[in-house]
C-alpha cells in the first residue's frame, strides 16, 4: 500500500484501539486495564502487518501502548515527555518522511573510503548527510590533502558535528537539504542513507557528476544497476561499500585541470 509510513503507524494505532475497544464492548476481554493494553498493541501489530509496513514497525507497536501505560503509572512530570519529543525531534529531525535514520559510520569505511582516493589527488569529497560528521574526522586526519564537505539537516548532529571539526581545517559543513545542491563539483560522493532514497541518488548523481566522479553507498547499492566496484571492509558489521561510476569512467585525456581525478578508472 503506497501510503507514508506514519500515516500507516497512526492507522494501525487507531485500528489496534477500535478492535481493543471492540472487544470489551463485546464483553470478550476481561474489565482490566492490561487487557485492554495487550488487545489493543497485539491488534495494532497485526494491523501494521496487514498494511505492510516495515518489519521494525511490528515492535513499535508491539511496545507503544504498553510503555505509555507503563509511563503513566510512574507519573511522570509531562515536561519529561515534551523534552523528550524535543531531543528525538532534534536528533532524527525530518527522518519520518526522508526514511533516512540518524546512524554513524565507524573509522574501518572511513579508511576504505580514504583509499578510494588514490595518493596525491587532492580530491572534494561531500557526505550526504553527514550527521555527526563521524566519517568526515577519520577521513581528514588520513586525507588532509583532500576538501572534505558535509551536508546534514538534523539540526542536533549538525551542531555537534561542528563542535567535533573545529580543528579540522580541510572539512567543511553545512546545514540543509543536499537534494538543494549541485553536486557537479565533487570527485568522490559519499552516502550512507537507506533503500528508499537510493533511486533518487542515482538519477542526481547521472544528471550532475562528471565523468570519473565517484559515488561511493555504504550498505544500501542501488537497485537494479550493476556496481563497478564492492569493497568489503573488514568491520564488525560487515560493511559493503557500492561504487559507482555514475557519469563513466574518466575519457583518457581527462586529466586536464578542473576535471576530476578519476577514482577508481
Ligand atoms: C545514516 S546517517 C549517516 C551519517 C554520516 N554520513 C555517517 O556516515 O556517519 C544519515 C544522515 O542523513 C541525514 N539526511 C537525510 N536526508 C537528508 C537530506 N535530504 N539533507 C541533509 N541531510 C539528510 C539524516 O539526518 C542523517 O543524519
Amino acid at each position: 500500500m503506497r501510503l507514508p509510513p506514519a500515516l500507516k503507524a497512526l492507522l494501525a494505532q487507531l485500528a489496534g484501539w477500535a478492535v481493543a475497544i471492540g472487544l470489551l464492548r463485546a464483553g470478550l476481554l476481561p474489565g482490566q486495564a492490561w487487557a485492554l493494553v495487550l488487545a489493543q498493541a497485539i491488534a495494532a501489530v497485526s494491523a501494521a502487518v496487514a498494511l505492510r509496513s516495515a518489519p521494525w514497525w511490528r515492535w513499535i507497536h508491539a511496545g507503544f501502548t504498553p510503555l505509555a501505560a507503563l509511563a503513566l503509572q510512574l507519573g511522570l512530570h509531562p515536561a519529561w515527555y515534551l523534552a523528550a519529543f524535543a531531543l528525538l525531534a532534534l536528533v532524527y529531525w525530518s527522518s519520518f518522511r526522508t526514511q533516512v535514520p540518524l546512524f554513524l559510520s565507524n573509522p574501518a569505511t572511513a579508511a576504505a573510503v580514504a583509499q578510494l582516493v588514490p595518493p596525491g589527488h587532492s580530491a572534494r569529497v561531500l557526505d550526504l548527510g553527514s550527521g555527526t560528521g563521524a566519517l568526515l574526522r577519520p577521513l581528514a586526519r588520513l586525507r588532509p590533502d583532500c576538501r572534505l564537505e558535509g551536508m546534514e539537516s538534523a539540526p542536533a548532529p549538525y551542531l555537534l558535528s561542528r563542535l567535533l571539526s573545529r580543528r579540522h581545517p580541510n572539512i567543511a559543513l553545512a546545514r540543509g537539504d543536499f537534494w538543494q545542491i549541485p553536486w557537479t563539483d565533487y570527485d568522490l560522493i559519499y552516502a550512507f542513507l537507506s533503500p528508499v532514497p537510493m533511486p533518487e541518488v542515482w538519477r542526481k548523481a547521472c544528471a550532475e557528476l562528471r565523468p570519473g566522479a565517484l559515488l561511493v553507498s555504504n550498505s544500501f547499492p542501488v537497485e537494479g544497476i550493476e556496481p563497478d566496484d564492492i569493497i568489503h571492509v573488514a568491520d564488525r558489521r560487515g560493511t559493503r561499500l557500492y561504487c559507482y561510476h555514475p557519469a563513466g569512467p574518466l575519457p583518457p585525456d581527462g586529466r586536464a585541470v578542473g576535471s576530476p581525478v578519476g577514482l577508481l578508472p
